[in-house]
């Protein structure tokens, strides 16, 4: 079995079509595209055939999770987007900051066609769709950019799941069905990505390689928030990962009773501190290796 297929395990072929077929299906329902990718992973949590699935409608791309990434690094990801032509913008949809400008960009981005409709004396809305790779925030975005609107329709009961339409504050619908896709499984660097934000089942690696992972990347990009966090003194900058682990674990006095590391809570403590953020902002692509 080649590494491709190690790291595509959660997604059959078959996903992948049923997929493809329900954004092919309901893109002419819509006038616009919402791309969510994580800030903190923007290459490994974009969907490699989005592009083409979507090229026929205005995409605006969102840097969700802009909380938990390096700020210094966002605006350079945002730029190497905006070069490419694509609406790009930084947000945090837990909190709400960004939403409004998404919002406002799916508008300006159907401007023309709102104009035809209204030069027809059409009243009708514009429809927009939310699509990511599991995890990246979809429904969380969703959910703000419906506000109080989500709530009414979610009260009415015996209403289908499937294909509703919420209406937002910003003069357009969206479809009430975020499109999951899969993510960039092309190498390992990126699986290991998705795994260590937590896009992915964690199975992909066990935890404690994931954490090794972790303090690896870290290690030569943030080491200071490393330090900071841990108490690892100035000296070990150049222990390796596992003695960092080692030296996180037992000031943590995650240790067994019979003096040995207690690996599993380190880990699990250690890649929880990372995805809440706990750690610092941190960013884990590199854009010097950016092909999007
Ligand atoms: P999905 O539909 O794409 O699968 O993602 P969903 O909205 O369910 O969000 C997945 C997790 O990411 C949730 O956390 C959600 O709160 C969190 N999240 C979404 N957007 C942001 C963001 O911009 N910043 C941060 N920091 N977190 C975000 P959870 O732990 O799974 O659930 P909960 O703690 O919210 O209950």
């Amino acid at each position: 079995m080649g590494e491709e297929n190690i790291y595509n395990i959660q997604w059959f072929p078959g996903h992948m079509a049923k997929t493809r077929r329900m954004i092919t299906e309901s893109l002419p329902d819509v006038d616009a595209v919402i791309e969510l990718r994580d800030a903190r992973i923007p290459l490994s949590s974009k969907n490699p055939e989005i592009e083409r699935l979507c090229s026929s409608k205005p995409r605006i791309v969102v840097l969700n999770k802009s909380d938990l990434c390096d700020p210094d690094e966002l605006p350079l990801w945002i730029e190497a987007e905006k070069k490419k032509g694509a609406v790009c913008i930084g947000v945090d949809s837990s909190s709400g900051k960004g939403v409004s400008t998404v919002g406002r960009s799916v508008t300006s981005a159907c401007a023309e066609k709102i104009e035809r409709n209204r030069q027809k004396g059409f009243s009708v809305r514009i429809r927009a769709m939310v699509v990511g790779i599991p995890n990246v925030g979809k429904s969380t975005l969703i959910n703000k950019l419906a506000g109080s609107n989500k709530a009414k329709s979610e009260n009415r009961p015996g209403v289908t799941r499937d294909r509703q339409w919420v209406k937002t504050d910003y003069g357009f619908d969206l479809l009430d069905m975020p499109g999951v896709l899969w993510p960039k499984f092309d190498n390992k660097i990126c699986a290991e990505n998705l795994a260590l934000t937590g896009s992915v089942k964690d199975d992909i690696l066990d935890l404690e390689s994931l954490s090794i992972v972790l303090i690896d990347r870290l290690k030569s990009r943030y080491y200071s928030l490393l330090a900071a966090r841990y108490k690892i003194p100035q000296q070990q900058r150049e222990a390796d990962a596992i003695e960092l682990f080692e030296l996180i674990a037992r000031s943590r006095g995650m240790i067994t009773r019979g003096n040995e590391i207690d690996y599993e809570r380190a880990s699990r403590m250690l890649i929880d501190e990372f995805r809440s953020g706990k750690i610092g902002r941190i960013t884990l692509d590199r854009l010097n290796r950016c092909l999007i």
